[in-house]
């Protein structure tokens, strides 16, 4: 059974390998050349951990990579659209190319004896699947669901930097769609794929739900920790990480997603919840809870801006390190990332910015050019500098030793990720969380 991805990011590509490593007959499709010649090299175009290995046994077993999307609607039985749903201004969910793919797909099919089952693995708003893919297939292949084509919903839950392991052993798949005989073949195909996980059979709507239920739930878990710190940094002596770890093993609350930090970024809970908050509001339901959720996300960062300056006075002129650029630890991915949110403040009010990170100096480059330095050890970017922030949790950050902060003009450390709590500084140390 041959199965076609189209949109080869995070989730396409990570699924794509991961099949074809496992002897899974698979063309990938991206409509970026520049990105297929790269994968064909056998280099996935972002840092992955573990990505570009599997990408290389996938290569060996005939994974096939294209920019076409014919191939995969005239050989392929399951095809799975994994592009992009980025967020517009108003914070609504932009389906331009998801439309654009499904409209392929549909001419396609009106070409072809093949039925395939449609599968809708990127994040979309409830009712996108059958008020948007499906008239359009409809009406582009002059074909009827359920007899020309199936349609799937199917929400992926994996998290960058642990992508591999996630696709291999998800914690739940979720199946959205007809109770029919296209249901049934992608939940034997799930079934063969990852033995023991939990399946979920529901319908269209309630499938695309949960992935928002998920994504806003874990922003408020990120939400309520960061609330948390900010009550506890008013507590002299009280330390949120200790809150975190005890309040987690009452089983009801739980310990993960409680660690509080300069705010949620990356490229799926800030536009997630901005865009559920966007349809929930055109249903006229105030989403009371997630803005909440949003509003504290902001605070974070203004509250690290409120930090420097209480403590350096003017920024103007002054020279801050900043050590972390990628919105979490071991990525080069800074979509949404609060660092570079924070460096566009502090160059907005004049500062001097020197920034490290040991993936994503590359990407931050191609939005600050040479307005930011980016010196290249962690010591480097610590001479003369007035004020260090630590924005990601960086493994080789929490080696920094009072020798490295002595090169420093002024020795004054804001530690987001109280990555340095217990280091005994001698020091302005003040640490998100920490009294
Ligand atoms: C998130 C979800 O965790 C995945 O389950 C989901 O599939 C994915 O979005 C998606 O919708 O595609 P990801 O964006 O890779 O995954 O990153 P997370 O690990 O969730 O981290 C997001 C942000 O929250 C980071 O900035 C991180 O530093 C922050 N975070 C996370 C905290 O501040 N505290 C925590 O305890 C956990």
């Amino acid at each position: 059974m041959k199965i076609g991805i189209i949109g080869l990011g995070f989730v396409g590509l990570s699924f794509a390998s991961v099949l074809a490593s496992k002897k899974y007959s698979v063309i990938g499709v991206d409509s970026d050349r520049i990105k297929v010649s790269k994968i064909l090299t056998g280099k996935a175009p972002f840092h992955e951990p573990g990505l570009d290995d599997t990408l290389k046994i996938a290569l060996k077993n005939g994974l096939k990579i294209t920019t076409e999307i014919r191939p995969v609607v005239t050989e392929c039985k399951l095809i799975f659209i994994a592009v992009g749903t980025p967020q517009r201004e108003d914070g609504s969910i932009d389906l331009t190319m998801i439309k654009d793919v499904v409209r392929e797909i549909g001419k396609n099919l009106s070409k072809t004896k093949n039925i395939p089952t449609i599968i809708v693995k990127s994040t979309v708003i409830p009712e996108t699947t059958t008020k948007v893919v499906l008239p359009i297939l409809e009406k582009e292949s002059r074909k009827k669901v359920g007899k020309g084509f199936g349609l799937i919903t199917n929400p992926e839950f994996l998290r960058e930097t642990n992508a591999i392991n996630d696709t291999i052993n998800p914690h739940v798949v979720v199946i959205g769609g007809y109770n029919d005989k296209f249901a049934k073949e992608i939940e034997n195909f799930y079934t063969k794929f990852h033995k023991n996980v939990t399946i979920v059979k529901t319908n269209h709507q309630t499938a695309e739900m949960i992935k928002y239920a998920n994504n806003s739930f874990l922003a408020t878990k990120i939400s309520f920790i960061n609330q948390i710190a900010t009550i506890c940094e008013a507590i002299p002596g009280a330390n949120v990480d200790i809150v975190a770890k005890t309040i987690g093993l009452d089983p009801r609350i739980g310990n993960l997603f409680l660690t509080a930090g300069p705010g949620y970024g990356g490229s799926c809970l800030p536009k997630d919840v901005k865009a559920i908050i966007n349809f929930s509001t055109k249903y006229r339901i105030k989403p009371t809870l997630l803005d909440a959720v949003e509003k504290i996300n902001q605070q974070q960062l203004e509250n690290i801006i409120i930090t420097i300056k209480k403590k350096i006075g003017k920024i103007k002129n002054k020279k801050i390190t900043i050590l972390g650029l990628a919105f979490k630890a071991d990525t080069d991915d800074i979509r949404d990332s609060v660092s570079i949110k924070l460096i566009e403040l502090l160059l907005r009010e004049g500062a001097k910015v020197t920034a490290h990170d040991p993936k994503a100096i590359p990407n931050t480059k191609t939005i600050f050019g040479n307005k930011v330095e980016y010196p290249s050890s962690v010591k480097e970017a610590l001479k003369n500098s007035e004020c260090m922030i630590i924005m990601t949790a960086w493994k080789e950050y929490t080696e920094i030793t009072n020798n490295e902060l002595k090169l420093m003009k002024k020795p004054l450390v804001i530690d987001s990720r109280r990555l340095l709590v217990n280091h005994n500084l001698d020091m302005d140390y003040s640490a998100i969380g920490v009294g």
